[in-house]
C-alpha cells in the first residue's frame, strides 16, 4: 500500500480520533456531566431544567438503550441519575426494572456513580443492591438536595489530598533543618559544579522533595492523616476495601504479601514463570513452593496463562497431600496481554480455602474500562499488586497493593511489619504524590483515554497488517491448544509484532528501529516484538512506529532470516524437581562450580537468562544435564544469563545437602 494511500486510510480514522479529542477538551472545561434517565418527557425536560439553572451539565435521555450508548461514547459521564424502570428502546412498551439498570449501567462504567431519581416512595420496593449511592423522590423540590450531593461525590473523586497538601507545603517555603540534605535545592543551586542538576529538575522536585520529619505530609510506614486519605480514595477507585501505597515497586509489593500470608512450612502456587520479586518472596517467607508451567507457544515463544485444569488439579494434588497450601499467585494480564478468566480460577480456590493473589504489574488499569473488566479486585481476588507506574501516570517505582481479603482485619498488625520491614524510612514524597495524581486521573479520564488508546491500537494494527511483511498477532495465533477452552482474553493494548518474514531477526529489528529511528520496543521473542500502549500513546508515535516498520520493509529487498535466532526456539521450560525450600537453599554453604560440572547438584541461586527473563534455576532446584545444555546453548549465543556471569554456579555443598537431607528437610515431590 503506498504511503498516500495509507494517509488517506488513515486520516479518515483520525477524524473519529480528532473526535474523541475535541470531546477530551470540553470535558476539561466542564469537568464532568450527569447523564438523566427518566421515563417521562416533560418530568425529564423540566428535571434538566432545573439542575442546570443549579450549574450542574446534564445530558437527559428517555430509555435504557440510549442512556446505555451514551455511558460508552462519552467519558465526561461521572454520575447517572435515573428512574426504577425504564422502556427499553424508544418507542418499545417493553420495559427493564429496577437493579437491573444499575447493574449494566455499572457493567458499562465501575468508575460512574449512580442515584435512584425515581416517583416511587415505598422504600419495600427498592433496594440498592450495594451499588446505588442514593435516593431521591422526584415529587419534592429535591434540586439543590442533589446538586449538593453530585457536587460532594464529584469533590471527593477529583480532589488528590496528598499532592494538594504537599503542593501548599512547599509553597509555604518553610525553612528546612531536616533532611534532605539539598534543603530544597539549597545544596546545589549556587553550586559551579552541580547547578545544572537544579535546573534541569527544576525547583519544584525540589521543594516537594521533603523528609517524614513533616507531620502534616502523614507517614506512609503509619499512615494516619493525608496519606490515609489518599490509599481509601484509591480503594474506592480501584474496588478494594483497603488500599496502600509502596515506592519500592510491585517486586517489593509482592514480598510484603508473601511474606505476610505464609510461614516457614507454608505451601504457595506460583507460576514458574512470575517475576523474580515472586521467587525472592519464597526465600523470604521460607514457603514451599509448588510451581505450574506456564502454556507456551513455541511458534512465536510466548508464555501464555497457566492452563486452567492445571491449575485445579494442582491444589486438589496439594491438599490431598495434605499440604499446608494457603495461597496461589497469578500474573494477570502476561507480559504480553493474556488475560486468564480470573473470577473462575478466584471462585475454585476460595471454594477450597486458598487465598488468590494476582500480580496485576501490567493490568493496573483494568477497573476502568469494560474491555478489560474484571479486574483481579472485582472479581473477588483478595489481594493485587499493581505497577501504577508501568502503565498509568505515576513515577516509577510506584506501585500499589490492593486488598479484599475479608480476614485482612486479623493480619493487618502483621501486614505492616511485614510493609515496614521492606520500605525504605525516606520515602520519596513526590513519588506518593504521583500515586495520587494517578489514581485522581484514572478516575476523572480513565475510561476516556483508554478508550482513545484502544482505538489508537486498532488503527495500529490495521496500519501494520497493511504491510507485506508485518504482522499483528492476533488471539488465536498467541495461544497454545491447552488454553483454548479457557476464556483466555487478549488486551489489545499490547501489541506483538510477527517479524519472521522482514528477513531480520527480531534483535536486528530492536536495533534499527532504536538507533536508525529512536523508537524502543518493549520487548522481543525470536521471531516477534512487542509493543505497549499506555494512556500516553499519541497518534504521532504511533503513526512514527508505522512509518519505521514500512521504511525497514522496503530496504528488506530479498533477505531472508539468518535463522540463528531459531535457537532460541528450543528454550523449553521443563524444568526438573525442586529439593530443598529455596530459603534453606538460599542461605545453605555453597560452593562455585563450572557449569558442565553441576549435574545432580542443587542450586543456591536464580540462574536467569534475558531474555526470555525466565528462571531456568531457583534457589533448592536440582541441576540436569538438560538445564546445563540449555545454559550452555544460551550461553554460545551470546545471550546475558543472571547467576552465571563467571561461567561458574553457585550450588549447595555436599555436606550442606547430607546435613539438610538428615533433618528431613527434603521436598517429597
Ligand atoms: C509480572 C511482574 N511483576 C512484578 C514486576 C515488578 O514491578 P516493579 O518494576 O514495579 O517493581 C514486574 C516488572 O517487570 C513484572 O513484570
Amino acid at each position: 500500500m503506498k504511503i498516500s494511500q495509507k494517509n488517506a486510510r488513515v486520516s479518515k480514522c483520525f477524524y473519529s480520533f480528532g473526535a474523541f479529542q475535541m470531546n477530551a477538551n470540553k470535558m476539561s472545561q466542564m469537568n464532568y456531566s450527569v447523564l438523566l434517565v427518566d421515563n417521562q418527557a416533560e418530568s425529564l425536560q423540566q428535571s434538566t431544567r432545573e439542575l442546570k439553572e443549579r450549574g450542574l451539565n446534564i445530558i437527559g435521555c428517555l430509555n435504557y438503550e440510549k442512556a446505555c450508548e451514551l455511558l460508552k461514547i462519552d467519558g465526561s459521564i461521572h454520575v447517572v441519575l435515573s428512574e426504577w424502570s425504564l422502556p427499553v428502546r424508544e418507542g418499545s412498551d417493553q420495559k427493564i426494572e429496577g437493579l437491573e439498570i444499575f447493574r449494566n449501567f455499572m457493567a458499562l462504567r465501575h468508575e460512574v456513580t449512580l442515584f435512584l431519581y425515581t416517583h416511587i416512595t415505598d422504600s419495600q420496593m427498592l433496594t440498592s443492591g450495594g451499588i446505588i449511592n442514593g435516593y431521591f423522590f422526584k415529587g419534592e423540590d429535591v434540586y439543590d438536595d442533589i446538586v449538593r450531593k453530585i457536587k460532594a461525590e464529584m469533590r471527593d473523586k477529583r480532589s488528590a489530598p496528598f499532592y494538594e497538601r504537599l503542593v501548599e507545603y512547599a509553597k509555604k517555603a518553610k525553612d528546612s533543618w531536616h533532611t534532605p540534605g539539598h534543603a530544597s535545592g539549597n545544596s546545589v543551586k549556587n553550586s559551579p559544579y552541580v547547578r545544572s542538576f537544579y535546573d534541569f529538575f527544576g525547583e519544584n522536585l525540589f521543594t516537594a522533595d521533603v523528609s517524614v520529619s513533616v507531620p502534616e505530609l502523614d507517614s506512609l510506614l503509619h499512615p494516619n492523616g493525608v496519606i490515609k486519605e489518599a490509599q481509601e480514595q484509591a480503594a474506592r477507585a480501584f474496588n478494594a476495601r483497603y488500599t496502600f501505597f509502596s515506592t519500592n515497586g510491585t517486586s517489593t509489593s509482592n514480598k510484603v504479601l508473601i511474606q505476610t500470608l505464609l510461614k516457614p512450612g507454608d505451601t504457595i502456587l506460583l507460576d514458574r514463570n512470575c517475576h523474580k520479586s515472586v521467587h525472592y518472596g519464597m526465600i523470604i517467607s521460607g514457603a514451599e513452593p509448588i510451581y505450574l508451567m506456564p502454556s507456551v507457544n513455541n511458534k512465536y515463544g510466548i508464555f501464555g496463562p497457566i492452563p486452567k485444569k492445571r491449575i485445579i488439579e494442582a491444589m486438589d494434588d496439594a491438599l490431598a497431600r495434605k499440604k499446608k497450601l494457603k495461597a496461589i499467585i497469578l500474573t494477570n494480564c502476561t507480559y504480553d496481554g493474556l488475560i486468564y478468566d480470573i473470577e473462575d480460577i478466584v471462585k475454585e480456590a476460595h471454594s477450597r480455602g486458598i487465598k488468590v493473589i494476582v500480580d496485576e504489574a501490567w493490568f493496573g488499569y483494568a477497573n476502568f474500562h469494560r474491555e478489560f473488566y474484571p479486574s483481579a479486585m472485582a472479581a473477588g481476588a483478595d489481594y493485587a499488586t499493581q505497577s501504577t507506574h508501568k502503565t498509568m501516570s505515576a513515577f516509577s517505582q510506584a506501585s500499589m497493593i490492593h486488598v479484599n481479603d475479608s480476614d485482612f482485619e486479623d493480619i493487618q498488625d502483621f501486614f505492616m511489619e511485614n510493609f515496614n520491614m521492606h520500605a525504605s524510612t525516606s520515602p520519596q514524597y513526590p513519588m506518593i504524590a504521583s500515586l495520587d495524581i494517578a489514581r485522581k486521573q484514572m478516575v476523572m479520564e480513565g475510561y476516556t483515554l483508554l478508550q482513545r488508546v484502544l482505538e489508537l491500537s486498532d488503527l495500529l494494527r490495521k496500519s501494520i497488517n497493511s504491510l507485506k511483511k508485518f504482522r499483528v498477532l492476533d488471539l488465536p495465533d498467541m495461544i497454545s491448544p491447552e488454553i483454548k477452552q479457557d476464556n483466555i482474553r487478549l488486551d489489545h493494548t499490547k501489541i506483538t509484532i510477527d517479524i519472521s518474514q522482514s528477513g531480520y531477526s527480531s534483535k536486528e529489528i530492536e536495533h534499527i528501529l532504536l538507533t536508525k529511528h529512536n523508537i524502543q520496543i518493549e520487548k522481543s521473542t525470536f521471531n516477534t516484538i512487542t509493543i505497549l500502549l499506555t494512556i500516553g500513546a499519541t497518534y504521532s508515535r504511533i503513526n512514527r512506529l508505522y512509518l519505521a516498520l514500512e521504511n525497514i520493509e522496503k530496504r528488506t529487498g530479498n533477505r531472508r532470516a539468518n535463522g540463528s535466532e531459531k535457537i532460541l526456539k528450543k528454550f523449553n521450560l521443563e524444568v526438573s524437581p525442586i529439593r530443598f525450600r529455596p530459603r534453606f537453599s538460599f542461605y545453605a554453604d555453597t560452593e562455585e562450580l563450572p557449569l558442565e560440572d553441576t549435574e545432580e547438584r542443587i542450586s543456591a541461586r536464580m540462574v536467569t537468562p534475558y531474555p526470555p527473563g525466565i528462571p531456568l534455576l531457583v534457589p533448592g532446584q536440582i541441576v540436569t544435564q538438560k538445564i546445563i545444555s540449555t545454559l550452555q546453548m544460551y550461553r554460545n549465543y551470546g545471550i546475558e544469563i543472571h547467576g552465571l556471569e563467571s561461567g561458574l554456579i553457585k550450588v549447595l555443598t555436599k555436606q550442606e545437602e547430607e546435613r539438610l537431607n538428615n533433618r528431613g528437610f527434603n521436598i517429597d515431590d
